[in-house]
C-alpha cells in the first residue's frame, strides 16, 4: 500500500528493509510527549491567527490529550511503516477526531517539528544534569566539611608529593562539576530558541506568529534563519559535550576509589551497598560501580563523536542523517544521569580511613618541600640550593631507611651545618598542610572558606 502521507505522489509501498532503516519510531517515541505539546502550540497559533478555525483547533488540541494519554497509558498502537513519533501521532489523531487532523500540518514540515521537539527533549536533559550536579556538589561539600583538616597524600604522576588535606581533594571536584553545571547552564540558555516555523527549511507564505509558539513552548524567542533552523543540531553537540567533559571528571574520581579502596591503599571503605562481592575468592569487596562508572563514560563520549562525524560536511539544510542524532544523545543522557547518581551514592557512601590517610600522607618524603622552603626562609638559602640540600637529605633518609622526621639533627647538619632543631616542626604533617595558606591552597582555614562560599552558591 501506498503510505497515508505521500500515497499522492507514490503508488507503492516501500521495500521491508526500507521502513527498517528508514524508522525511527522505535527510539523518538521518548519526544511524544516533546511533539504533543509542539503540536498543541501550533494548533492553538494557527486558529489564533485565523489560519485554521477555532473549532479546528479546539478537536485537534483534546484529540492530542487523548493521544497523549494512550502513549501515557502503554496503549497507543505504535506503527514501524508510520516511521517517527511525528507520524505515528498524527495519524492517530486523525482515527480519534477525523478530518480537522489534516490541518494540524498546515505551515509545518516534520523538519521544524523534529527541531522544536528534540531541542525540548534536550533542554529537559540540561535540567536534569543541573540537578544531579547540585546534588554531587552537595556531598562533595560535605565529605569536605567532614574531613577539612584530615591528612592525606596529594599526589602528581600517582607519586607521593605534597600532604593535602581531605576536604581540599573533595573540593577540587566541587571545582570540576562546577564548572560542568555552568556549562550545562550556557548551552541551555543558547538552545533556548524556537525553530518551529521554520516549515521544511524557507520558512511559510501562512501568517504564522512564531513569536507565540516560542513563548507557548518556554523559549526566549524564535530562531532568526529558517534555514540554520532546519538544519542545526548544535544544541544536541554542545549537551553531548558538556555531558562528555563531565563524564571525563566523573571518570576520574571513579578511577580514584577503585585505587583508594584497594588492599594496598585502603583510604576509604565503601559499604555493601555500593560493592559486590566474588563467587570464588571470599574475602572480595569489588568496587563495580566506580569501575563502570569509568567505563560507561567511554559510551558518552563514542555518542559526541558520533554524532560530529554525523553532522560534519552535510550540505544545508535537513538530510535525514540528521535522524542518527537521537539514539547517540538519548543513550549518552541515560549514561549520564545513571552515572551522576551512581557517583552521588558512593560519594556519600564512602568512608574515609583517616588513620591510614595519614600514615600515607607522613610517608614518601612528602615533606620534602616543607624542609626547602624552610632552607629558603630561616636561613636565606636561593630555592635551588634548598632544593639539592634537601634531595640530599632525602637519599640520606632512603639509604638509611627511614624517612626525613626519623634522621637526627647530627645526620641533618652534616649536610648543611646551619641546620637547627626548629627544623622538625615543618616536617609534620599537620604543620605542613597548616601552613599552605596562599588563597585556594590546601590549609584547613583556606578550605573552610571555600566551603562557605560552595554552601552560599547551592544556597
Ligand atoms: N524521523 C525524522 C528525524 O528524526 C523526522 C524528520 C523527517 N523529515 C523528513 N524530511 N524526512 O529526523
Amino acid at each position: 500500500t501506498a503510505n497515508a502521507m505521500w500515497g499522492g505522489r507514490f503508488a507503492a509501498g516501500p521495500d521491508a528493509i526500507m521502513t527498517a532503516i528508514n524508522a525511527s519510531i522505535g527510539f523518538d517515541k521518548r519526544m511524544a510527549a516533546q511533539d504533543i505539546a509542539g503540536s498543541r502550540a501550533h494548533a492553538a497559533m494557527l486558529a489564533a491567527q485565523g489560519i485554521i478555525t477555532d473549532n479546528d483547533a479546539e478537536a485537534i488540541g483534546q484529540g492530542l490529550l487523548t493521544v497523549l494519554s494512550e502513549i501515557e497509558a502503554g496503549t497507543f498502537p505504535f506503527r514501524v511503516e508510520l516511521e517517527d513519533i511525528h507520524m505515528n501521532v498524527e495519524a492517530r489523531l486523525k482515527e480519534i477526531i477525523g478530518e480537522p487532523a489534516g490541518r494540524l500540518h498546515t505551515a509545518r514540515s516534520r523538519n521544524d517539528q523534529v527541531a522544536v521537539d528534540f531541542r525540548m527533549w534536550v533542554r529537559d536533559q540540561c535540567d536534569a544534569a543541573i540537578d544531579g550536579l547540585r546534588t554531587l556538589i552537595r556531598a562533595f561539600v560535605a565529605q569536605a566539611e567532614a574531613g577539612a583538616d584530615w591528612v592525606m597524600p596529594g599526589f602528581t604522576h600517582l607519586q607521593t608529593a605534597q600532604p593535602v588535606t581531605w576536604g581540599h581533594h573533595m573540593l577540587a571536584y566541587a571545582e570540576m562539576l562546577g564548572r560542568d553545571l555552568s556549562r550545562f547552564r550556557d548551552a541551555r540558555a543558547r538552545m533556548n530558541e524556537c525553530p518551529l516555523g521554520a516549515a521544511a527549511l524557507a520558512g511559510t507564505s501562512f501568517p504564522i506568529d512564531r513569536h507565540a509558539t516560542a513563548a507557548a513552548l518556554g523559549f526566549d524567542r524564535p530562531t532568526a534563519n529558517s534555514l540554520d533552523s532546519t538544519a542545526d543540531r548544535d544544541f544536541a553537540l554542545e549537551f553531548l559535550s558538556a555531558s562528555s567533559i563531565c563524564a571525563m571528571h566523573l571518570s576520574r574520581f571513579a578511577e580514584e576509589l577503585v585505587i583508594w579502596s584497594s588492599a594496598q591503599f585502603r583510604f576509604v571503605r565503601l559499604s555493601d551497598r555500593w560493592t559486590t562481592g566474588s563467587s570464588i575468592m571470599p574475602q572480595k569487596k569489588n568496587p563495580d560501580a566506580a569501575e563502570l562508572l569509568r567505563a560507561k563514560v567511554a559510551r558518552i563520549m563514542g555518542a559526541t563523536v558520533a554524532l560530529f562525524t554525523v553532522m560534519k560536511g552535510l550540505p544545508l539544510t535537513y538530510s535525514k542523517d540528521m535522524q542518527e542524532d537521537k539514539e547517540q544523545v538519548f543513550d549518552a543522557a541515560d549514561t549520564l544521569m545513571l552515572c551522576l547518581a551512581a557517583m552521588t551514592g558512593m560519594v556519600e557512601d564512602m568512608q574515609a580511613n583517616t588513620e591510614e590517610l595519614r600514615r600515607a600522607a607522613a610517608s614518601g618524603f612528602s615533606t620534602a618541600t616543607d624542609l626547602a622552603d624552610w632552607l629558603v626562609r630561616e636561613l636565606g638559602l636561593p630555592f635551588r640550593d634548598a632544593h639539592h640540600v634537601t634531595g640530599t637529605l632525602v637519599a640520606l633518609a632512603e639509604g638509611k631507611g627511614c624517612d626525613l622526621p626519623d634522621l637526627s639533627l647530627a645526620d641533618m647538619q652534616g649536610v648543611h651545618a646551619g641546620i637547627r632543631a626548629d627544623v622538625f616542626d615543618v616536617l609534620g604533617v599537620d604543620n605542613s598542610v597548616r601552613s599552605r595558606q596562599s588563597y585556594g591552597g590546601t590549609a584547613p582555614d583556606q578550605v573552610r572558606a571555600q566551603i562557605a562560599r560552595w554552601k552560599d552558591l547551592l544556597g
